[in-house]
C-alpha cells in the first residue's frame, strides 16, 4: 500500500476586515460580547465581484507553487465549499479551468466546516491504492454572501478564505490515519433552507430570507465539544497512540469555548493548539487549511510532528486526520 502525504499548502484570505466595532453599527451587539462569546475580533470579506472560485485559486496556485507541481499533473481536484460559484457546474470544475489543470477530474463535496478533512480523507484513499499521484484539495468558502447580516445570532460568527494543499505519494510519515462521521438527524440545526430542489427560489424565500445560514447555536455548540473530544480520541487511538503523542493539533476554527471546552477534556496543553479564529472567524470548509498552513509557516509545525486536524459542521458532519508531518 501506498503512502499519501500532504506536500504542499497554501491559503488566502481576501483584504477587507470587519471589525466587531463595525458589526456593533449593523446590529445589536457589542465588541465585548462577541469577544468573551466566541473569540473572535476580526473577520476577512470578499468584495462584490468575488467569488469562492477566485479566493480558492489563489491558495491553490499558492500549493501547487510550494508542492513544485505544475497544474498539469494533477489527477483530480475536489473542492470542499458551501457557498460554491453556482449550484452547477462543480467549484473545482471552475478552479480546474480556471488553473489550466486539463488532465484531472473535478467534483466539489459538501460536509460543512468538516469539508477539508472529508476532501483529505477522500484524496487519500485514491493515492493509497494508487488510482491517482497527484490530487489538489481546496476549502474555500464566501460565507460572506449567505450571512444574513440583520442577523446577530450568526453574522458575528463567520468569515471568508480559502485553504488548498496538493496531496501524493510520500516515502514516509504522511496521513496515518483518518475518521469519517455524519448524523443527518442534526440537518435543520445548521442550514440554509432555500435555493434548492426543497424550495426553489422565489420573491416569497427571498421575502422570508430563506438564503441565509439559519443555526441552532446552542444545539450546534454541545455536539461540536463531545465530538471534536471523541473523534480526536479515535483517530489518535486507532494508530495505537494516546493524546499524549500528540505534537499539535488544529481544530476547526468555530468558537474558543468550544476549542477550549474540547482541549480541556483531552487534556492536551494550550501551547500544541492552533487559534486564529480571533483573526478570520469561521471560515467553515477553509477554516482548517488556512490554519495548517499559518501553523507550517510559523514552524509551529516541524518535521516528524504527529499532527491532528478534527472538524465538525453542517450534515451533522465531523472527521479528524492523523498527519505525521
Ligand atoms: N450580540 C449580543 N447578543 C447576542 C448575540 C450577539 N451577536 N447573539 C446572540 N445574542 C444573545 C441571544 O439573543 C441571547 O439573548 P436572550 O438570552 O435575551 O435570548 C443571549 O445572547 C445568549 O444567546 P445564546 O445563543 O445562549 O449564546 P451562547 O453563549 O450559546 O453563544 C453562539 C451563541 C456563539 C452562537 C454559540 O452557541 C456557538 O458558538 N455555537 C456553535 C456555533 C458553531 O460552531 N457554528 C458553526 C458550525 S460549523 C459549520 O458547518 C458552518
Amino acid at each position: 500500500m501506498k503512502r499519501a502525504g500532504i506536500i504542499g499548502l497554501g491559503s488566502y484570505t481576501p483584504e477587507k476586515v470587519l471589525a466587531n466595532s463595525d458589526l456593533e453599527k449593523m446590529v445589536e451587539t457589542s465588541d465585548e460580547w462577541i469577544k468573551t462569546r466566541t473569540g473572535i475580533s476580526y473577520r476577512r470579506i470578499a468584495g462584490e465581484d468575488t467569488a469562492t472560485s477566485d479566493i480558492a485559486v489563489k491558495a491553490s496556485l499558492k500549493a501547487l507553487e510550494k508542492a513544485a507541481m505544475d497544474p498539469e499533473e494533477l489527477d483530480l481536484i475536489i473542492g470542499a465549499t458551501v457557498t460554491p460559484d453556482m449550484m452547477f457546474p462543480s467549484t473545482a470544475c471552475v478552479v480546474q479551468r480556471k488553473i489550466g489543470a486539463f488532465r484531472a477530474a473535478a467534483f466539489d463535496l459538501s460536509a460543512g466546516c468538516t469539508g477539508f478533512i472529508y476532501a483529505l480523507t477522500i484524496a487519500t484513499q485514491f493515492i493509497k491504492n494508487g488510482t491517482y499521484r497527484n490530487i489538489l484539495i481546496f476549502g474555500a468558502e464566501t460565507l460572506s454572501k449567505i450571512v444574513d447580516w440583520q442577523d446577530r445570532n450568526t453574522c458575528v460568527l463567520f468569515g471568508d478564505g480559502a485553504g488548498a494543499a496538493v496531496v501524493s505519494e510520500v516515502e514516509q510519515g504522511g496521513i496515518l490515519e483518518s475518521l469519517l462521521g455524519a448524523d443527518g438527524r442534526g440537518t435543520d440545526l445548521l442550514f440554509m433552507p432555500a435555493g434548492g430542489s426543497r424550495e426553489p427560489a422565489s420573491i416569497e424565500t427571498v421575502r422570508e430570507r430563506k438564503h441565509y445560514i439559519k443555526m441552532n447555536g446552542n444545539e450546534v455548540f454541545k455536539f461540536a465539544v463531545k465530538i471534536m473530544e471523541v473523534a480526536t480520541r479515535q483517530v489518535v487511538e486507532s494508530a495505537n497512540l494516546t493524546t499524549d503523542d500528540v505534537d499539535f493539533i488544529i481544530p476547526h476554527q468555530a468558537n474558543m469555548r468550544i476549542i477550549d471546552a474540547a482541549i480541556k477534556r483531552l487534556n492536551i496543553p494550550k501551547e500544541k493548539v492552533m487559534v486564529n479564529l480571533d483573526r478570520y472567524g469561521n471560515m467553515s470548509a477553509a477554516s482548517i487549511p488556512v490554519a495548517l498552513d499559518e501553523a507550517v509557516r510559523e514552524k509551529r509545525i516541524k518535521k516528524g510532528d504527529k499532527v491532528v486536524v478534527v472538524g465538525f459542521g453542517a450534515g451533522l458532519t465531523w472527521g479528524a486526520n492523523l498527519i505525521e508531518w
